[in-house]
């Protein structure tokens, strides 16, 4: 008999909605890839954003950024300096830019949702690096957690990753759970939190993993014209990449991995 206290964990997401968040992240990935071949110098970021929606609705699909709490575009577009957030205009991708682009679409109800950082042409020894080592800490990150185990093992082991590179990593911008719902329980800090050690990722848990590295300090700035774009408070660049996880019963899947796009251990 079991005791009280060994109850077996109930299933958090079926095996019939798995699949829903599976395909779900299966489509964004497809977008992603579509993208990356669009992401060069003289490109705008409006041109990138259109691409996007065209592509989303002609497959069936929903872009789940238009309208959520008033948001003008299909994608985010961060340049540089741009944390998250950054809503795509008319200005052109130059040589020597990094770029994430973040997108996020809804297929039968189901959200998925990733971002890579690009380097547009050639880039900085030091932009390159922070790519690289924010790339690196999103697997660090991935690898840290494991089913039954806590949502601050994520955020510890990328803290302690990106730190030791000398990166900051952004506070005040976390992942989170998602599911028919683009942002929902539990909250993924990127560095080690109270509420985070008491949040148990039960299989059948999908939540993102997106983290914000910066070369400067961790604090940032919300535009108070667009109320949407973020930045460094320092001004300093900053990288981001995301992931779509499941946690299953022997340990995490990445729903939103590309084909053509980098792959765990790529080397920038
Ligand atoms: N895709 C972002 C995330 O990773 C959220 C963008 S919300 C928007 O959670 F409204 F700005 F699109
Ligand atoms: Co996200
Ligand atoms: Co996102």
């Amino acid at each position: 008999m079991l005791s009280p206290l060994k109850k077996p964990i109930p299933l958090y997401l079926t095996e019939e909605q798995r699949t829903g968040l599976r395909l779900a992240g299966k489509f964004n990935a497809q977008l992603m890839d579509m993208l990356r071949e669009h992401v060069r110098a003289g490109v705008t970021t409006d041109q990138l954003d259109r691409l996007a929606y065209e592509y989303t609705i002609e497959h069936g699909h929903q872009p789940a950024c238009i309208g959520y709490h008033g948001y003008p575009k299909t994608i985010c577009t961060s340049v540089n300096e741009v944390v998250c957030h950054g809503i795509p205009n008319q200005v052109e991708l130059k040589n020597g830019d990094i770029v994430n682009v973040d997108i996020t679409t809804i297929v039968n109800g189901w959200y998925g949702d990733q971002s890579e950082t690009f380097m547009v042409g050639e880039v900085s020894a030091a932009a390159r690096r922070l790519i690289q080592t924010t790339f690196d800490s999103l697997y660090v990150g991935i690898r840290a957690c494991r089913p039954g185990g806590t949502v601050m093992d994520i955020g510890r082991a990328i803290q302690f990753f990106a730190q030791k590179a000398g990166y900051s990593v952004v506070r005040e911008y976390q992942g989170h759970g998602i599911g028919r719902e683009f942002h929902q329980e539990p909250g993924v800090p990127h560095f080690p939190s109270l509420t985070s050690s008491r949040d148990i990722l039960r299989p059948g848990t999908c939540f993102t993993i997106e983290p914000m590295l910066n070369i400067g300090g961790w604090k940032t700035r919300l535009d108070k014209k667009d109320g949407w774009t973020v930045r460094t408070l320092d001004g300093s660049l900053s990288a981001q990449f995301e992931h779509t996880i499941l946690m299953t019963e022997v340990g995490p899947e990445i729903l939103t991995l590309t084909e053509n796009g980098p792959q765990e251990g790529h080397r920038f």
